[in-house]
């Protein structure tokens, strides 16, 4: 019986449908959201208890990674400097600065500057930086362009198919070992794979992919 029902009813089942429709995607970006690392992580960027900038220190001092991330090239483990690194300089340099208060703090109490950690893999794999950076991998590839951070953000997502995009064509990145903490190493594409491939010809790389290989 046509005019008992107001005309927007005919539209009903497709708002429904429609309605419906927006619901389950936002589920999905939700779920999406929360399972996949990449969106929860990158861009993280806490505040830190001093404003540490890597741009004054590397880019305008010239200053070695190595110099505060002893850990490096030997163990799995990068490290951050303790309070007397950073003396070594601030005990003149900006010595009554109120921005470097705790770091005068922790070296008369001996407790470590309250730095927040940014970047961290769960506990079931298996990472080691010195297997990566003695090998010629750039701290680039994984932080990105720390060297120019005026306060430093998880640049790279770090999940899974990240560390596998490079396990599986190391070529694509891996640079003579005297490059690995110059991260604005300029490199052409073209001369990268041919001079990746050559490295990793001689120095027999194999970056496992097999299961037990991240998850030990
Ligand atoms: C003068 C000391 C100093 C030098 C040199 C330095 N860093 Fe740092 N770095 C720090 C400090 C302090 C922190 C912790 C505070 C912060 O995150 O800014 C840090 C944090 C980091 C982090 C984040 C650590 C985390 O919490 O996950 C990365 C990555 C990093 N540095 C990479 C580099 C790279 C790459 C270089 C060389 C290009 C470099 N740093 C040189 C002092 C230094
Ligand atoms: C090799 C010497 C040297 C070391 C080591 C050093 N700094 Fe500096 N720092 C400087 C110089 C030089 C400046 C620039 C001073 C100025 O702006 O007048 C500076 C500036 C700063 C500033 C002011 C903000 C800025 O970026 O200009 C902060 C905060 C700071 N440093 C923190 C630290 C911390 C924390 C450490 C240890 C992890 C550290 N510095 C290690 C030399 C050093
Ligand atoms: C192949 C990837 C990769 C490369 C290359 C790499 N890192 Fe990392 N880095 C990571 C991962 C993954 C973590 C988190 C490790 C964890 O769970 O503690 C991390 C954590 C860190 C941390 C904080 C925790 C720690 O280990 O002290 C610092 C500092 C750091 N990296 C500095 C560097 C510097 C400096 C370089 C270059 C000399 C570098 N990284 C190269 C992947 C990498
Ligand atoms: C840009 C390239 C690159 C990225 C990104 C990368 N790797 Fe690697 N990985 C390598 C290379 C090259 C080796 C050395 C292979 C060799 O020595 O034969 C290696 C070796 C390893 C090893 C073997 C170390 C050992 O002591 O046996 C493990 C485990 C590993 N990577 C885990 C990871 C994890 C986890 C990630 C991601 C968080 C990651 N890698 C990201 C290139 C990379
Ligand atoms: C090159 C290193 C590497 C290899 C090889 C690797 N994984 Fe992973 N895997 C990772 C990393 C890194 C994470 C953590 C991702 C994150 O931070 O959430 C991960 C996470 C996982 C997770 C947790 C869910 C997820 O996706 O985050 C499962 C399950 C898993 N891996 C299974 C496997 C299986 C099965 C294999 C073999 C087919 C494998 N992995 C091989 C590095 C690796």
């Amino acid at each position: 019986m046509p005019g008992v029902f107001p005309k927007w009813t005919n539209q009903l089942p497709l708002n429904i449908a429609a309605g419906l429709a927006i619901a389950g995607a936002a589920v999905a970006a939700g779920l999406g959201y929360y399972f996949t690392p990449k969106y929860t992580r990158v861009g993280y960027q806490p505040i830190q208890p001093v404003p540490y900038s890597h741009a004054t220190h590397v880019e305008q001092l010239g200053m070695d990674c190595r110099y505060c991330h002893a850990g490096v090239e030997r163990s799995w483990f990068a490290g951050l400097p303790d309070a007397s690194r950073c003396m070594n300089c601030h005990h003149q340099v900006l010595a009554g600065d109120p921005r470097l208060a705790p770091v005068r703090d922790s070296m008369q109490t001996g407790a470590p500057v309250a730095w927040i950690q940014i970047h961290r893999t769960p506990d079931y794999v298996y990472f080691h930086h010195a297997a990566h950076i003695r090998r010629g991998v750039s701290c680039l590839h994984c932080h990105g362009r720390v060297d120019q951070f005026e306060e430093v953000r998880h640049d790279q997502p770090l999940s899974m198919s990240f560390c596998l995009e490079c396990h599986r064509r190391p070529e694509a990145y891996l640079r003579p070992l005297d490059q690995v903490y110059n991260l604005g190493w300029n490199t052409d594409p073209a001369r990268q794979n041919e001079q990746g491939r050559l490295l990793a010809l001689t120095g027999d790389m194999r970056p496992p992919l097999s299961c037990s290989g991240c998850h030990r």
